[in-house]
């Protein structure tokens, strides 16, 4: 018979621990397992799930690159609607539908229910999603948020559409699905509809419709609707009709695997030698470097993959250092391309000038493909609005829209290496003496089969030396292609404020001429006008003959002229005491 102590006794017990301190007894009896569910149950915060905009935002993004990633695979123009409907004080629900391939009967559980499950984990292939825990996380904060299932809707075009509602065992980490039922419509995709507390529906830049408008700006191909809470419904439009080419998988290089990935890829491997599992299983890994490895390790490598220990791990990992393979493929990312950023930030941002730059792929922490892709645009509606100035009229900053894998980063922008390096560069150099306040919208894609994220959340890169180069080198590129443009803007509202005041003058001597000869004033008028012309097209003509000489860039015409700048303020400000040049006055500039 088992003795159960008294309330007596149990208090007595709690006052000795408390006087002497626990013994590896006492705490042995503490000792529990815990799943990973429970894990993240207790830390959504690890997921992004905190604060109530960025929770609703992130919720949305995680079904939203979800549905991407799955249409992507599946070669399919992706549809996709989001609706956000307020059910109560910072309660929302919110639900999300695609064409995708939909997910099967046995898999849809796990894909929703179940966290660190999915398709993406164990692979090296670019893709939006990497980890395993973004649906399944929203599963789990509907269901301590408000008690309810997920509903899903899942159709794969072979047999008939299901419909069930999907709650996780936190203990356990698995799925359970209730009111299985198969629907009587034809519907192939998915649609999650999930209910969530303690979120809230604003429209910032932080907030859902934003982070729509930059996907659909990283993502031409899809066609993308936001019904609001207020029943108002904002759809971008697909601007590129083409369904991208299906990002390829990569072996993973020998030159990013650490040691306990080896050992784990190796157990896992059903290869029957560690020598070909090496071979079959890592890029760019010819005979040459099986040999290599033969002669510098301590053990035969002929054993099984399965009974390798981690010294001997440790041994290879040693020679992956020391031998040189070839740089990792690359071929298997596929960037956005600098048509359809051109035609995305046109139609969305509608600026005077775009400049796109995509860099050649290259390599980070010597083993991962990368590539980056930039786009600035400027003028027009280019920029993040801020208040109206004095006279009303709204002004605009700087924005910056960061992506990864066509994602867009909303959060965490300070940690980011994307914000790190447009701020490690000197705008001034590329003519923008107020950056944070110029008219620019900067567009930066970095894709990689493994985005390396700072934190779980995914919403920051981590500044990897090789990464923070590229992105430099891109930026610089685009920034002087912007310096040249709105430097040739300026010449020209110059030239065309000289040619006014030339006129002015010239309609003065004409009059005075006139007066002395007795000719017409109107012919002497037009002759001046002409010499005017003549004088502002030689030196058109010169600069245009310099660049295609090759004698001169645009930068260094441009250059020219901001020394003349320089040299005639100073002369009108000797002259006229601080007044300015009558061009200047013509032009409008410095008012
Ligand atoms: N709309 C969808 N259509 C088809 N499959 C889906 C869809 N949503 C999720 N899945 C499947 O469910 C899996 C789990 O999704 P989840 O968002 O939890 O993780 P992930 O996308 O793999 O990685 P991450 O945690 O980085 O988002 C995916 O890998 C995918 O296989
Ligand atoms: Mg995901």
């Amino acid at each position: 018979m088992i003795r159960v102590a008294s309330e007596k006794e149990e208090k007595q017990e709690a006052a000795e621990k408390a006087e002497r301190g626990l013994t590896a007894e006492d705490m042995a009896k503490d000792f529990k397992e815990h799943s990973v569910a429970e894990f993240f149950k207790k830390n959504m915060q690890m997921l992004g799930l905190t604060g109530k905009i960025k929770t609703l935002t992130t919720i949305v993004h995680e079904y939203v690159t979800n549905s991407l990633d799955a249409c992507e695979e599946a070669k399919i123009l992706p549809d996709l609607e989001v609706q956000i409907k307020e059910i109560g004080n910072e309660y929302y629900e919110v639900t999300a539908k695609d064409n995708g391939p939909g997910l099967t009967k046995e898999t849809v559980g796990k894909a929703l229910g179940k966290l660190l499950a999915g398709t993406k984990f164990h692979r090296m292939v670019q893709m939006r999603g990497q980890q395993g825990i973004g649906a399944s996380g929203c599963t789990m904060l509907s269901q301590i948020t408000t008690g309810k299932a997920v509903q899903v809707i899942t159709g794969t075009g072979k047999g008939k559409p299901l419909s069930l509602d999907i709650t996780i065992d936190p203990k356990h980490n698995e799925p359970k699905l209730a009111n299985i039922q198969e629907i009587d419509k034809d519907f192939k995709g998915t649609i999650i509809r999930a209910k969530f507390k303690g979120v809230k529906y604003v429209n910032s830049e932080q907030a859902p419709l934003e982070y729509l408008r930059r996907t659909a700006i990283a993502n031409p191909h899809a066609q993308i609707t936001l019904i609001e809470p207020n029943g108002e419904k904002i759809a971008f439009k697909r601007t590129h009709k083409e369904i991208p080419a299906r990002p390829m998988e990569m072996k993973p290089h020998p030159k990013g695997v650490k040691v306990d990935e080896l050992v784990t890829l190796a157990k896992y491997s059903s290869e029957r030698k560690v020598s070909s599992f090496l071979k079959n299983n890592f890029d760019r890994f010819g005979d040459k470097a099986v040999e290599d490895i033969q002669k510098n390790v301590s053990f035969d490598i002929n054993k099984d993959p399965k009974q390798l220990s981690w010294e001997e791990a440790e041994e290879i990992v040693n020679q992956f250092k020391k031998i040189n393979f070839i740089a990792p493929r690359t071929d298997g990312l596929i960037p956005i391309g600098e048509p359809q950023i051109r035609k995305s930030l046109e139609t969305i941002v509608k600026p005077e000038f775009i400049s796109v730059v995509t860099r050649k792929p290259s390599v980070y922490s010597g083993g991962f493909p990368f590539q980056v892709e930039v786009g600035i645009a400027y003028g027009g509606e280019a920029g993040r609005v801020t208040e109206a100035n004095e006279e009303g009229v709204a002004q605009r900053k700087i924005e910056i829209m960061r992506f990864a894998n066509r994602a867009p980063l909303l959060f965490d922008s300070g940690g980011c290496a994307i914000t790190k390096a447009v701020q490690s560069i000197d705008w001034k150099r590329y003519g923008m003496k107020d950056f944070e306040n110029a008219p620019l919208t900067i567009f930066v894609n970095l894709i990689s089969v493994h985005i390396p994220y700072t934190s779980a959340g995914k919403q920051a890169i981590s500044d990897e030396d090789e990464i923070m180069e590229e992105l430099r080198l891109a930026l610089m590129d685009t920034g002087r292609k912007i310096y040249t443009f709105v430097g040739k803007q300026k010449r020209l509202a110059e030239k065309e404020a000289k040619r006014k005041m030339y006129y002015k003058y010239a309609t003065e001597v004409a009059y005075a001429v006139a007066e002395l000869t007795g000719k017409s004033k109107k012919d002497i008028e037009a002759k001046l006008h002409s010499i005017v012309l003549k004088h502002l097209k030689l030196e058109e003509q010169r600069e245009k003959e310099a660049l295609e000489k090759g004698e001169m860039t645009e930068e260094e015409i441009e250059a020219e002229y901001e020394k003349r700048r320089a040299r005639e303020k100073k002369e009108a400000e000797k002259n006229g005491k601080g007044k300015k040049s009558a061009a200047a006055e013509e032009s409008g500039e410095g008012e």
